[in-house]
């Protein structure tokens, strides 16, 4: 019973280890979140490219709508205190973002819930809509990083 015991304390104990505990050096978050937008804007960039194909392979587009979908749930965990500067990459983030959450918060939800409709729209496979919907997504990860990222 007792060793239950320590196996459900420590148990508890990692799943509330704070987001920092996941990296070992701060350069580490941001090559993290870094690497989570690289993929968002290379997919991005696919998708872009396939629109403006005579004939756009709708199939690439779902799969890299489904990547950015996925990674855009990833960055946010990379900013942790301690980030603000410095990086091994040097980070573009502008010292605002550590100082307004609740802004931080509310571009992320936006970009998120414009990303889930454009990977709706590309499973639902028409072009004009998915067009369409790229356009939306693109105008809200440009209007985070106007507020957030130097240029
Ligand atoms: C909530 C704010 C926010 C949203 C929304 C957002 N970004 Fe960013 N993005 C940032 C910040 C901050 C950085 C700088 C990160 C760093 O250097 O530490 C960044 C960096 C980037 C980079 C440069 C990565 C590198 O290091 O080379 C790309 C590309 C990018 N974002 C693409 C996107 C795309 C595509 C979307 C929308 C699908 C998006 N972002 C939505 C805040 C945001």
């Amino acid at each position: 019973m007792k060793l239950l015991h320590s196996v459900l304390v420590a148990a508890t104990v990692i799943a509330a280890a704070p987001a920092s505990a996941q990296f070992a050096k701060p350069e580490d978050a941001i090559l993290y979140r870094q690497s989570a937008f690289v993929l968002m804007g290379n997919h991005m960039g696919r998708i872009n490219g396939q629109l403006k194909a005579d004939s756009p392979n709708v199939d690439a587009i779902r799969n890299s709508a489904a990547v950015i979908e996925a990674a855009s749930k990833l960055p946010y965990e990379g900013f942790i205190a301690g980030t603000e500067t410095g990086g091994a990459r040097a980070t573009r983030v502008k010292a605002e973002y550590f100082k307004d959450a609740a802004k931080v918060k509310n571009l992320a939800e936006k970009m998120q819930s414009e990303v889930s409709k454009l990977a709706a729209a590309a499973k639902g496979g028409d072009v004009a809509a998915i067009r369409a919907q790229f356009g939306e997504t693109g105008k809200s990860c440009k209007s985070c990083h106007d507020d957030f990222r130097k240029d």
